[in-house]
């Protein structure tokens, strides 16, 4: 469902290739570990065991980067927006990097046994592409690991944002997924539940972050593994 009848902040809405192509040069300075990497530490998954794995929207290889130190093998990575990409490609960890909807990335079909997804999903209109791609992507056995924004926070009126070298705070076409369109989706696709973690806002979040205090105890993001049967 679109997020613009729960706005609370009314920023002026940029597309995503626009949007992340402003916010490239300072998102790295921006997005705390504590909304996704907290979380992907917290899942009792065998990273190092993946000897092919793909970074759905990989942006600026934040992830990517997370996956390699935990030795996850050859990684390749597609995403939207140009200047995303070349961080992603300046860090020199991808075998192979594309420009493009994560939907249609066109990389090998039952040949990864990790495909990850980190704080897109509330860009996508549908959820149906994502989940149907991931299980594309995968072996029998494989895992997909879908890290988002949650929407419980997003239902409060809060997009996610930057503020512009120029002055001012702009955000990105959002939309609002239920837990339940997860679910939905994914077994859709053949997928099965294997794990879910969330992450709330506290003591750690506001030291960081002062402003947050109005967001105590509520849940910032989540993160799913499934496992394709
Ligand atoms: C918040 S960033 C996350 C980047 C990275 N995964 C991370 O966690 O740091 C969202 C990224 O999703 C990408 N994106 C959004 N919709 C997309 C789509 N349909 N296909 C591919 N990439 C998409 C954007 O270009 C952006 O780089």
């Amino acid at each position: 469902m679109d997020f613009a009848p729960f706005d609370k902040r009314n920023y002026p809405v940029l597309s995503v290739e626009d949007g992340y192509g402003e916010w490239a040069a300072t998102y790295e300075g921006t997005v705390l570990d504590l909304m996704d990497i907290r979380l992907l530490k917290r899942l009792r998954v065998d990273w190092a065991g993946a000897r092919r794995a793909v970074d759905l929207a990989c942006g600026t290889g934040r992830i990517g980067a997370w996956l390699k130190s935990q030795g996850v093998g050859a990684l390749d990575g597609i995403d939207l927006t140009g200047p995303m990409l070349d961080k992603a490609r300046a860090r020199g960890i991808y075998a192979t990097l594309k420009q493009g909807d994560l939907g249609a990335s066109g990389f090998e079909g039952g040949a990864y046994d990790l495909v990850t997804e980190n704080l897109a999903q509330e860009h996508l209109p549908s959820l149906t592409p994502l989940y149907q791609e991931a299980a594309r992507l995968l072996r029998r056995g494989g895992r997909f690991i879908c890290v988002g924004y949650h929407p419980f926070f997003l239902m409060q009126g809060i997009p996610t944002h930057f503020d512009r070298a120029s002055g001012g705070s702009v955000t990105i076409k959002s939309h609002v997924h239920l837990m339940s369109d997860h679910v939905h989706a994914a077994t859709a696709a053949g997928l099965t539940l294997a794990e879910m973690e969330e992450s709330l806002i506290g003591d750690d979040w506001i030291a960081l972050k002062p402003k947050w205090e109005a967001w105590r105890h509520r849940p910032v993001s989540f993160a799913m593994v499934w496992i394709k049967a």
